[in-house]
């Protein structure tokens, strides 16, 4: 089955502050931000018509589809960016059921700041009983006092630093009111261009049953989770009170959003809450064919190191011509990534969900993006299947476009 879209990339008027206290110019698809929600089934195509409108070259990447690498949405790697007024056909085949995202990959620190993304959501072929399936989209804006966005966009403290952290938190939520006693599905995403968002759900009962799409094993309790930009994390839970969302600045509760109580469900569900089926992502038995270190270096109070921006991995910044790693299709990679620098980083690979290693060397959940803190390391293991030609880089996008980036080539 295929399912066909148009998305048209243009200037849009957000309500970011409450009502009454100014709009945001941002930029959006078909008229908002977030833009439309893409619904498909697993293992179906779907087609999506992307028009570029913004008054600038654009692309869209599909995060977390493991996808045809032609159809990846990257401007140095994949394909051209499309000249405003252009357009592009974008077309593949949606693998694993879960929360995934689009947004721009096109001078994205500054189109994603603006609010170019919105939720691609690929449906089980047999979805979890639930009352509702509600979409969170978290963002943190920086924004002037009546809303327009700060024109900041290529400061150097920011790329240096934490990348462009906002002063307006934001959860924008499909659904605003829920009957007390529904069980209810909530896909977390963190669409920020830089904010490490710690997020607490109040009101809810249940369990933390995805990260970045993929199905865990075994159910996590809710507790704090810590969202990376670019990450997602499903939670199906039974609803007790009011559904509030929040994050620890380190100071205070800062709201993102409320879904209020309205009603009551007469009869609540008392089934358990299960694993949701699998995706079919290659994996072993946490053998691998090579070990490699990828090491982040530089930033703001991170001292010397050879790449010629501020930023780097293993000494080089940004893209080269060729490859970090050339692999033959099917290779078992275990990659230490290591944190040299003062700053958290959340590091996404293209094409492909690897698992994240714990300190034994034990398979942890698959993920396309590993939050890696300040001043550690962490150990992914990934089965390269997927032909092309991969990102590989930070999802705090002012580091990324100031060195923090690299790819590996499958063949
Ligand atoms: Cu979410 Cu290189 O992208
Ligand atoms: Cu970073």
């Amino acid at each position: 089955m295929a399912s066909t879209t148009r998305l048209t990339a243009e200037p849009v008027v957000a309500q970011i502050l409450p009502e009454g206290s100014g709009t945001t110019p941002s930029l959006g698809f078909n008229g908002s931000t977030p833009g439309p929600l893409l619904r498909v089934n697993q293992g179906d195509e779907l087609v999506v018509n992307f028009e570029n409108r913004t008054g600038e070259p654009s692309s869209v990447h599909w995060h977390g589809i493991r996808i045809d690498n032609a159809m990846d949405g990257v401007p140095e790697l994949t394909q051209d960016a499309v000249p405003d007024g252009g357009d592009f056909e974008y077309r593949f085949v949606t693998p694993d059921a879960g929360t995934f995202w689009y947004h721009s990959h096109s001078r994205s620190w500054e189109q994603v700041a603006r609010g170019l993304y919105g939720p691609l959501i690929v449906e089980e072929r047999k979805p979890p009983d639930v009352d509702a399936d509600i979409i969170v989209m978290i963002d943190d804006w920086w924004l002037e006092e009546h809303g327009e966005l700060r024109d900041d966009f290529d400061s150097m403290f920011h790329f240096s630093h934490g990348g462009r952290l906002g002063n307006y938190g934001k959860a924008i939520v499909s659904q605003s009111a829920v009957p007390k006693g529904d069980r209810v599905r909530l896909r977390l995403i963190n669409t920020a261009n830089a904010r490490v968002f710690p997020v607490d759900v109040g009101g809810v009962e249940g369990n933390l049953v995805a990260l970045d799409g993929m199905p865990l094993k075994t159910l996590r309790p809710i507790d704090t989770i810590h969202l990376a930009p670019a990450q997602r994390a499903d939670i199906i839970a039974d609803v007790t009170g009011d559904i509030e969302f929040s994050f620890w600045t380190g100071q205070e509760h800062y709201p993102l959003a409320t879904i209020n109580i309205e009603g009551s469900n007469p009869s609540p569900r008392t089934s358990p809450i299960t694993p949701l089926p699998p995706n079919n992502v290659a994996t072993t038995n946490g053998e691998a064919d090579m070990h490699v270190t990828l090491r982040m270096q530089g930033g703001a109070m991170g001292g010397q190191h050879p790449g010629d921006d501020i930023w780097s991995f293993n000494g080089t910044s940004g893209v080269q011509d060729s490859p970090w790693l050339k692999l033959q299709r099917g290779t078992v990679v275990r990659m230490t990534m290591v944190n040299d620098t003062f700053f958290p980083h959340g590091i996404h690979l293209h094409g492909h969900h690897f698992h994240e290693l714990d300190g034994e060397g034990s398979l942890g959940p698959l993920r396309d993006t590993s939050l890696v803190d300040a001043r550690v390391s962490r150990d992914i293991l990934c089965v390269f299947n997927n032909p092309g030609k991969w990102l590989l880089h930070c999802h705090t996008l002012g580091h990324s476009v100031t060195g923090l980036k690299t790819w590996v080539e499958v063949a």
